[in-house]
């Protein structure tokens, strides 16, 4: 990550507009029309060679004609001659260029795009974009973009990889009332990217949390890490998550997205909260700009409506965040502030005759009381209460309360007046939405973040025990014999470096040799055909389990042999593998890819039907930590079978938490020569008996 000349080029405190332009309609007049109306208080230099004033301003043929220091350039004329106007700032002093113009990488003009940042890069010159709108900063006063103007002020940054989403956002967030202090266009990314950009923000005081929508990572890895170090809340939209959407995102950018479930794999094992779609990216930023985190489960409801109570029970248990009743004290407490009728379980049904008083009495109990960790107030028009009333009644109980560190949110559903209640209490640093759902989903965002925030903190995995070099010895040997794919023997001998539990297998390659390793390993063994030609094993036949004697051995031998043969007359056969038959126990899948943004990554399911059919399956980033893997355990469907559903012991649960960390250590370790694996099954036992890989396969990286 390198912040280097990011001041210069967030805060500038001169802009030179090269291309700035007198005529309207064009992106040059524009700029600098937008630097001038958002009230920019620091130096305006427009660069026109023909004009020697743009718009009121004294303009100068080129950044070198400046007489004084340029903190940024605003790149507004065509790519063609971006190499010399970056070469003419880099001269000048430039710290930082906006790139606004397009025609570089995003339409395959890679190459022109690498000059000009290499020209930069001689310069020490920062490049932002290039193909952006700009970036627009409300603590700052400047709009340095052709977006119309600065958004809604509030505490959010925005980093978008769209442009024209950028826009669009700017205009809504007065319809929303959300509000942005800068919004930051980061386009082809050639230099400035969103992680720069975050650490950068992370230090900036008019930011108090980060919003992105993004495309695709160039590194995945180098944006975890800044993440994973931020203090803010940082929050995600990830588009191009469909088969068809990410090819739309490709061509758009020029850059490749990833798949959705990497993505929201690296994001939870970064802290980043995700939205899933545009109003849930709003939604949860209003919540994560305004309010602290929250710190535990215990989400208490107080409404006035039983029908939005319900709808957000309903979401609270949707989001992750069931309700509980509330203790007895506290119901106890919340009965003096409604009438009988009145419920003070949870939700905490004031009745549709609740007015300030009962709103604020009960919120400033509420608040207070160590059982809460956060409130939704819901709140339903009626003829009998004013909106307004009722919203300086909540933020009155708030200020009375004094509790800083634990989140409210609130959902006034109605007409003009509750949306006029909604503005004051957003604009009074509570996020109110138009749905009781929205309330529960933003609350939940606060909760996720914490989680998320208290998993960084866990003590780190120490790497496992490893035999590296034996790894690497059976590898070059397969790829000396030009193989890209290792043997099942040979896979499981990789895997039993890193300490994976694998079933004891070895290669036989006569029957007498056979005989020998079955007796060693144990009756009863299966035996499996080693051949680089024979993926399917099953389907060729080459499977026999269960052999109990030599007899059963000398015949199996055969059997294979002649099937394999039947099946592909030319198939390279190794041998035949002798292993020992694992007793069965729970079926699970591990497996991994090296992803082409955030490299090796982990897979793990229940195996058989649950991963062929139910595709039920978790993915993490490596390596993973003991407690990600438990969480793996946790947060697949299937979570219960391993939990001891119906009356079935709890299996062991730790032995395979223990091998998915060893399994993610091995890819992350072998990153460069493990392209794909699997461990398909791994027979999981009951609690203490441990689990073991029966099955084994790696795909080499090609080289
Ligand atoms: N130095 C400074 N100014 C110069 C130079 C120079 N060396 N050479 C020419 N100029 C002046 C031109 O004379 C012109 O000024 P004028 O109006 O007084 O004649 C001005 O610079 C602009 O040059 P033009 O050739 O007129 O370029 P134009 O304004 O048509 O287009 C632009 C330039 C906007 C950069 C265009 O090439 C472009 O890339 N447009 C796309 C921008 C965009 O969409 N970005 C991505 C946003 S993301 C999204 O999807 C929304």
């Amino acid at each position: 990550m390198n912040t280097s000349n990011l001041d210069s080029l967030y805060r500038p405190k001169s802009i030179a507009v090269v291309g700035a332009s007198n005529t309207p309609g064009k992106i040059g007049f524009t700029v600098v029309d937008n630097l001038i109306k958002s009230g920019f208080e620091g130096k305006i230099f427009p660069i026109n060679p023909k004009d020697a004033e743009v718009q009121g301003l004294k303009a100068y043929a080129s950044v070198l004609a400046v007489p004084e220091e340029i903190d940024a350039a605003v790149i507004v004329v065509p790519a063609s001659m971006a190499e010399q106007v970056t070469e003419d700032c880099g001269k000048k002093g430039v710290k930082a260029l906006i790139v606004i113009a397009s025609g570089f990488s995003e339409v395959g003009n890679r190459e022109l795009e690498d000059r000009v940042v290499a020209i930069a890069k001689r310069y020490n010159m920062r490049i932002l974009g290039p193909n952006i709108v700009g970036t627009l900063s409300n603590s700052d006063k400047m709009n340095a973009s052709f977006a119309p103007f600065l958004p809604f002020a509030g505490k959010a940054a925005l980093i978008s990889q769209s442009g024209a989403l950028l826009i669009a956002i700017d205009a809504s967030t007065y319809i929303r009332g959300i509000g942005f202090d800068k919004l930051i266009s980061i386009g082809n990314m050639s230099d400035v990217d969103f992680a720069d950009t975050i650490a950068w923000l992370d230090n900036d005081d008019s930011t108090s949390c980060v919003t992105l929508y993004i495309e695709g990572f160039k590194d995945g890895r180098k944006f975890m890490e800044v993440a994973r170090k931020a203090h803010k809340p940082i929050i995600a939209l990830k588009s191009g998550v469909s088969a068809h959407g990410a090819a739309a995102a490709a061509s758009h950018t020029g850059s490749l997205a990833g798949a959705a479930k990497v993505y929201g794999a690296a994001f939870q094992q970064c802290g980043v909260v995700q939205a899933a779609d545009l109003d849930n990216l709003f939604d949860r930023t209003l919540a994560l700009s305004l309010q602290p985190q929250m710190r535990g489960d215990n989400l208490l409801i107080i409404t006035n409506g039983g029908g939005v109570g319900v709808l957000a029970t309903d979401a609270a248990e949707h989001c992750g965040l069931p309700l509980k009743f509330a203790p007895a004290e506290v119901q106890a407490e919340l009965k003096k502030h409604m009438p009988e009728f009145g419920s003070a379980k949870n939700p905490v049904d004031l009745t549709g005759m609740a007015g300030r008083d009962w709103y604020t009495d009960s919120l400033r109990y509420a608040i207070a009381h160590p059982w809460v960790d956060g409130i939704a107030v819901l709140y339903c028009e009626t003829s009998l209460t004013d909106p307004v009333d009722i919203a300086h009644g909540i933020k009155q109980a708030l200020d009375e309360a004094g509790i800083k560190d634990k989140p409210v949110t609130v959902s006034f559903v109605g007409g003009e007046k509750s949306l006029e209640a909604t503005r004051w209490l957003i604009n009074n640093g509570i996020p109110c939405y138009g749905a009781p759902d929205l309330a529960v989903n933003a609350l939940s965002a606060l909760r996720e973040y914490d989680r998320m925030r208290a998993a960084l903190a866990e003590p780190e995995t120490p790497a496992p025990a490893a035999d590296r070099s034996r790894a690497m010895e059976i590898i070059k040997l397969a790829r000396m014999d030009g193989r890209d794919a290792l043997t099942e023997v040979e896979a499981k001998q990789v895997f039993l470096a890193y300490g994976l539990p694998v079933t004891s297998t070895h290669l036989a390659k006569s029957e007498d040799e056979a005989v020998e390793l079955a007796k060693k390993i144990g009756f009863p063994i299966v035996m499996k055909i080693v051949s680089p030609d024979i993926l399917h094993k099953s389907d060729a036949g080459g499977v026999k389990v269960n052999l109990k004697d030599e007899a059963g051995v000398r015949e199996a031998y055969r059997t294979i042999i002649t099937n394999a043969k039947a099946y592909k007359a030319d198939a390279n056969i190794h041998g035949i593998a002798i292993q020992e038959m694992a007793p069965w126990g729970t079926e699970v899948i591990l497996g991994s890819v090296n992803d082409a943004t955030f490299g090796p990554t982990m897979m793990f399911g229940l195996g058989g039907i649950f991963v062929e059919v139910l595709k039920d399956v978790t993915f993490r980033v490596a390596p993973v930590s003991a407690g990600e893997a438990s969480r793996m355990l946790g947060e697949i469907r299937g979570a219960p079978i391993l939990a001891g559903a119906r009356g079935e012991k709890p299996r062991d649960r730790k032995a395979l938490a223990d091998i998915i960390c060893r399994y993610s250590a091995m890819i992350l370790d072998l990153a460069d020569e493990i392209g794909e694996s699997d461990a398909n099954p791994v027979l999981v036992y009951e609690d203490g008996k441990g689990a073991k890989v029966v099955d084994a396969r790696i795909i080499l990286k090609k080289k």
